[in-house]
């Protein structure tokens, strides 16, 4: 298969799309920025990178209280989920304007999204400048995950949190199941 090769982008694929929630201090307004460059970094402790710009309005609030929370949209709140990568709470208060309804967090004060099915707490530990964007390595203090979309082996199953991918400028919904871990050693197959 012939290839085409191209000037350095970042290319990888498929990355999510969250939704991040953070605030201006205590009592201070939430606000809600979407997200694509996100990754899981570290399991012990439990590390999640996002790269923001350093002129949105969130990347002030995460910068000031060292706190926020990546909420996981499902595949029927695409609409919340592009407005708030879209609209800045600079100018609006994303909360009221998606309908989306703040839920307590436990550990830290930005509230996260009721209607998302993971709900992922960070304290920030570094911020990384990097260039375009600046790196904010959150470590992940509490999990809240609703239980409908759990299976009974209290694993995430994927086809109820119908979570969401983005492929510039396309939302992507999840396809089908490979198989398990672990598939190539029972198939007996050469690599
Ligand atoms: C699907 C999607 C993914 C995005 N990913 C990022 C990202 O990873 N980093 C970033 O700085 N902005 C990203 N944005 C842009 C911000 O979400 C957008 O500029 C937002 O309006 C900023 O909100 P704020 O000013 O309230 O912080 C993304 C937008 C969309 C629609």
């Amino acid at each position: 298969m012939a290839k085409v090769k191209k000037q350095p982008f970042t290319a990888l694929y498929p990355v999510p799309a969250v939704m991040v929630s953070c605030a201006d201090g205590a009592g201070g307004r939430p606000n809600i920025i979407t997200l694509a460059w996100v990754g899981t970094l570290c399991s012990e402790p439990p590390i999640i990178g996002i790269g923001i710009r350093p002129h949105r309005y969130s990347h002030g609030l995460i910068k000031k209280s060292r706190e926020f929370v990546i909420n996981i949209p499902s595949a029927d709140q695409v609409k919340a989920l592009d407005y708030c990568g879209i609209y800045s709470g600079r100018d609006v208060d994303k909360f009221k304007a998606t309908g989306l309804t703040p839920q307590r967090s436990q550990m830290v004060t930005p509230p996260g999204i009721s209607e998302c099915p993971v709900n992922i707490e960070c304290k920030v530990k570094d911020i990384i400048s990097l260039g375009s964007h600046d790196l904010f390595l959150g470590e992940v203090v509490l999990v809240q995950v609703d239980e409908e979309i759990l299976t009974g082996r209290g694993r995430i199953d994927y086809i109820k949190a119908a979570p969401i991918a983005y492929n510039i400028p396309e939302y992507w919904g999840i396809g089908e199941l490979l198989g398990l871990h672990g598939l190539s050693r029972r198939s007996g197959d050469q690599l």
